[in-house]
């Protein structure tokens, strides 16, 4: 691995020299595929700087809001987007054809996995098609998709290759994993150091070049696959860490009088090697709950059990339906039946201040309390006014103390900085806290129940 240097675009030569040329003027045409979480900051990103930029989406509907200006990432700064819009430097297309003039493509389209938990790269294949009916010579085409290593060399560059032009010698591809966090307010795209794996030393270069017109730090390895798999590790270390956390909760609940929260504040006092992950109602987002699966399936082509990394996306897994369990246990100590019982529950996106509600752990909570007989569930998240789970559409409820009054259980499931935990405990029964952000509260401390510090249950202590 090697961190670029602008050094580096002296070793090109024919296409890609002129291609680099282009990059440098700022006179390259950026092509961004799939404007999400991912495309949108870099369509943003390239625009400011004043390239010339075109977004193809499937989604109508995005495509629509962009031509008219409107911002649809809540990180983004939505002036921003309207002003590159309004100087024409970012354009939207759902018809690949739009596409033609463009010089460098980056791919940020979803990959999600099936109902077995198979990867599903139907969108990569998909983009990839639509490029290679506007692919000419000399451009060169970036992967944003997080997905397993091979994706790149062995499933995208036959669908680009269907242009009839050849990859690496008539354009270039390289493999270049995205790091945005929605929501970090310290780490975005700037500042944020990137990889590359390139088919090629000239694609490694061309696409690290572009990257640094808006990635101050951009290193490259030696192979798109080196790449795949870094974006996976990243992930993977990230599950398996906070696995280890909740299964930490799991244990100090059961043992009783440990206070899981003040163990892992004790020991990040540690200034080296050890680093804080906290236990919470689960995992969610596009990337967490679904990238450990991408590798264990290719592991398995090679005859390879990654053990490890299953358990870890297993326990993580089991959280939702565990703070489930904290909820019926709540209730059932209450004079009321399950079925006629309440339950709140405070967040609906997958983390604190987005609104991306993919894969959150409130899906599996509310599906487990819907199994144990308990039908009234409302939610409320200032952030997301609309969740649809087993095919019933949610409304986000107003917190009022009368309204809080009448649920048997609020489960604080986002900690979004909107939510007033104070008013909200002074006003409800019991709340099953699962981010630890009860500690600080004047009042009403004996209605929290707080996820990995449970002292009233019977301790079952085996007998040897
Ligand atoms: N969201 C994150 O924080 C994050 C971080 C790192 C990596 N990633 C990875 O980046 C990729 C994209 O994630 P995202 O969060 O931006 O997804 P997203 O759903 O927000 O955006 C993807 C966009 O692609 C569009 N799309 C789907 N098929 C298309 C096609 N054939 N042609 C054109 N557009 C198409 C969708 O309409 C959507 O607008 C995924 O692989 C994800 O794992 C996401």
């Amino acid at each position: 691995m090697k961190l670029f240097e602008q050094d580096h675009i002296q070793s090109l030569a024919g296409k890609s020299e002129q291609l680099a040329g282009k990059i440098s003027q700022g006179d390259a045409i950026i092509g961004v595929v799939g404007l999400g979480y991912v495309g949108m900051p870099i369509a943003l990103e390239f625009a400011k700087k004043g390239f010339q930029v075109i977004g193809i989406d499937v989604s109508t509907a995005k495509v629509d809001a962009l031509t008219k200006g409107e911002n649809f990432i809540e990180d983004l700064d939505d002036q921003e987007v309207a002003g590159v819009v309004a100087a024409g430097k970012l354009t939207a297309s759902t018809d690949y054809a739009s596409l033609e003039p463009a010089d460098v493509i980056f791919v940020a389209v979803p990959t999600p996995f099936n109902a077995h938990k198979d990867p599903d790269i139907s969108y990569i294949l998909a983009a990839g098609e639509g490029i290679s009916t506007s692919m000419s010579s000399g451009k060169l085409v970036i992967l944003k998709s997080t997905t397993f290593p091979g994706t790149t060399e062995d499933h995208l560059i036959p669908m680009l290759e269907k242009s009839g032009l050849k990859a690496g010698t008539d354009f270039y591809v390289a493999f270049s994993p995205e790091r945005v966090d929605p929501g970090n307010k310290v780490w975005h795209t700037a500042n944020t150091p990137i990889v590359v794996g390139g088919i090629n030393e000239e694609s490694g270069i061309l696409a690290a070049w572009t990257n640094n017109q808006i990635i101050e730090k951009v290193y490259m390895v030696d192979n798109p696959k080196v790449a795949e798999m870094e974006k996976l590790l990243e992930n993977i270390f990230r599950s398996v860490n906070i696995a280890l956390v909740n299964e930490m909760a799991l244990l100090c609940e059961r043992m009783g009088g440990i206070n899981c929260w003040e163990v892992i504040e004790a020991a990040s006092t540690k200034p080296f090697g050890y680093m804080k992950f906290t236990p919470g109602p689960g995992v969610g987002g596009h990337c967490i709950p679904i990238d450990p699966y991408y590798l264990s399936w290719l592991a398995r082509k090679y005859d390879f059990e990654t053990r490890f990394i299953t358990l870890a996306a297993n326990v993580n897994e089991g959280m939702p339906y565990h703070v489930a369990n904290l909820a019926i246990r709540e209730i059932s100590k209450q004079p009321i039946s399950l079925p006629d019982s309440k339950v709140l529950i405070l967040g609906a996106s997958f983390k604190k201040n987005v609104k991306d509600l993919r894969h959150s752990p409130s899906e599996a909570i509310i599906h487990r309390l819907i199994e144990s007989g308990i039908t009234n569930i409302s939610y409320s998240d200032p952030w997301a006014p609309e969740y649809v789970v087993a095919g019933k559409t949610y409304y986000s409820v107003e917190l009022t103390p009368e309204s809080l009054a009448e649920y048997n259980c609020v489960i604080l499931v986002t900690d979004h900085d909107d939510f007033d935990l104070q008013y909200i405990v002074d006003h409800s029964k019991c709340l099953i806290d699962t981010r630890n952000k009860t500690g600080n509260l004047e009042r009403g401390q004996e209605k929290v129940i707080l996820l990995g510090n449970i002292d009233s249950r019977p301790k079952l202590v085996m007998e040897h």
